[in-house]
């Protein structure tokens, strides 16, 4: 069985104080969840801070963006070997924020998925229609062309198994208006069942996560559908009560 992944992806929010409140306060908690995975993505600049007081605990951690170059001139970038640095074990791919307002077109998220696969991380690739494509009737067809970024990599079938792909419609991200259950199931469904096109055994083991609006309110109904296997949150993982009250109605479901 898949162990559900519950994220926290913290954008760019908070201070160093509050970064290192917020890991404590999940910290006090998050150990009585044993039947799930929890993990945050903080900015870049609190990750010595988070390896430190998360290494050893069972909280895992990620970065939320990465360069697919190794080094070079590319100011302001950050590389995924520095990410090694803070023993990062995954790497937010994708992100629509990242799409829609840095330009990380479709073959900068192929080249910085395979750069994360390279370099050993777990990618999280975040896939999602917007409102327009969504009203449209459009959804499957962009969100096939998304997925398409792991079947550039079919050479490098075995390692498949270690990635993460985050289901994440536009209009449900911090909108407080998640998609319903039933709907997101569909969507998740159709995605594993793209990637067990070509590898039913992988496809049935990799984790597909939601995100848009996860709150302790509706995470039960999204966590009760077969091939929702866990959940990308936002704004409500600054909060540690509740990204602690997801964290505990998910580890309940188990
Ligand atoms: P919200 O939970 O704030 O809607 O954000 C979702 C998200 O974008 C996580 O990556």
């Amino acid at each position: 069985m898949k162990q559900p992944l519950i994220a926290g992806n913290w954008k760019m929010n908070g201070s160093r104080k509050s970064a290192i409140d917020l890991i404590a306060s999940i910290l006090t908690e998050a150990y009585q969840f044993p039947k799930i995975e929890m993990a945050v993505f903080p900015p870049f600049v609190y990750l010595s801070q988070t390896e430190e007081l998360l290494t050893g605990s069972g909280v895992n951690w990620g970065a939320q963006n990465a360069s697919p170059h190794k080094n070079g001139a590319y100011t302001g970038e950050i590389s995924l070997e520095m990410l090694k640095d803070f023993n990062c074990k995954y790497v937010l791919v994708g992100h629509s924020e990242r799409r829609r307002q840095f330009g990380d077109s479709p073959v900068i998220v192929a080249e910085k998925f395979a750069a994360a696969m390279r370099a050993g991380f777990t990618p999280v690739l975040c896939v999602g229609e917007t409102e327009e494509q969504h009203d449209r009737g459009l959804t499957w067809q962009v969100i096939q062309e998304q997925l398409e970024v792991v079947f550039e990599l079919k050479d490098n079938h075995s390692s498949l198994r270690d990635i993460v792909i985050a289901y994440e419609p536009v209009w449900a991200i911090g909108t407080g208006k998640s998609a319903s259950p039933e709907e997101a199931q569909e969507v998740h469904l159709a995605i594993r069942n793209r990637l067990g096109e070509y590898d039913w055994e992988i496809a049935s083991k990799i984790r597909i996560i939601y995100g848009g609006s996860v709150t302790p309110e509706n995470i039960a109904d999204l966590m009760a559908m077969p091939d929702i296997d866990g959940a990308l949150v936002g704004g409500a993982s600054l909060d540690a009560k509740k990204f602690l009250e997801i964290g505990r109605k998910c580890n309940s479901l188990y």
